[in-house]
């Protein structure tokens, strides 16, 4: 670290380098409310707390998955493996608006409706705890754990897996009040 005195220098490229080199795994996250169904891949997730167990995802706000998931209670986190690329690029390069992303794979149906991903064995279903909005281009979604399935360790799916995705909505795009959108640059991806 070169000055350890001026936290305003900040280096994008380096950060974004330790990032990458960080290989953070992915996860689908899945919500429903008033039958409306929604999912997309995330990056920006971790444990939070251990007593009680918390866990954090960070959703754009650009996305399909957020407008629905500020009016859910229960939400599925689905810890993908490399067999599962295909539903990475479904759930990650898609938004919901354009495709039912639902209708290109299995899932069934869990508490309060939210869909379960058949194929994705490493999965728990979480209860909104807090929604907290830092201000920034994601919120911060705190869920407290309920049922969980693990079924064994088997090489994850990790960001670098994913590099050939596009997303299908942009962090800093913008959500506009007649539903549409508005794309901003591509200068940077959600992770
Ligand atoms: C590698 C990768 C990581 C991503 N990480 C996140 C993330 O942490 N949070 C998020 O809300 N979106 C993330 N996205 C973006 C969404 O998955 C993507 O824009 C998706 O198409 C949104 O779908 P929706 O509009 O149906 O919700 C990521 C996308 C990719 C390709």
């Amino acid at each position: 670290m070169s000055d350890q005195g001026d936290l305003d220098d900040f280096d994008r490229e380096t950060f974004s380098a330790l990032m990458a080199a960080i290989d953070q795994t992915l996860i689908i996250v899945t919500t429903a409310s008033h039958d409306i169904r929604a999912g997309c891949l995330v990056g920006f997730h971790a444990q939070s707390s251990l007593e009680p167990a918390e866990y954090a995802v960070w959703l754009s706000k650009a996305n399909h998955t957020y407008r629905v998931g500020a009016l859910s209670e229960h939400f599925g986190v689905h810890f993908l493996t490399k067999e599962h690329h295909d539903l990475a690029e479904l759930f990650g390069g898609h938004t919901q608006e354009e495709i039912d992303k639902f209708a290109h794979c299995d899932w069934t149906p869990g508490p309060d409706g939210v869909p379960l991903l058949d194929r994705v064995t490493n999965r728990f279903v979480g209860r909104r705890r807090a929604w907290l909005d830092p201000g920034s281009d994601h919120v911060c979604l705190v869920l407290a754990p309920g049922v969980a399935d693990h079924s064994g360790d088997v090489g994850w799916l990790r960001l670098a897996d994913a590099a050939a995705i596009d997303a299908g909505h942009d962090a800093e795009e913008r959500q506009r009040p007649d539903g549409g959108s508005s794309k901003g640059s591509r200068a940077t991806r959600p992770v």
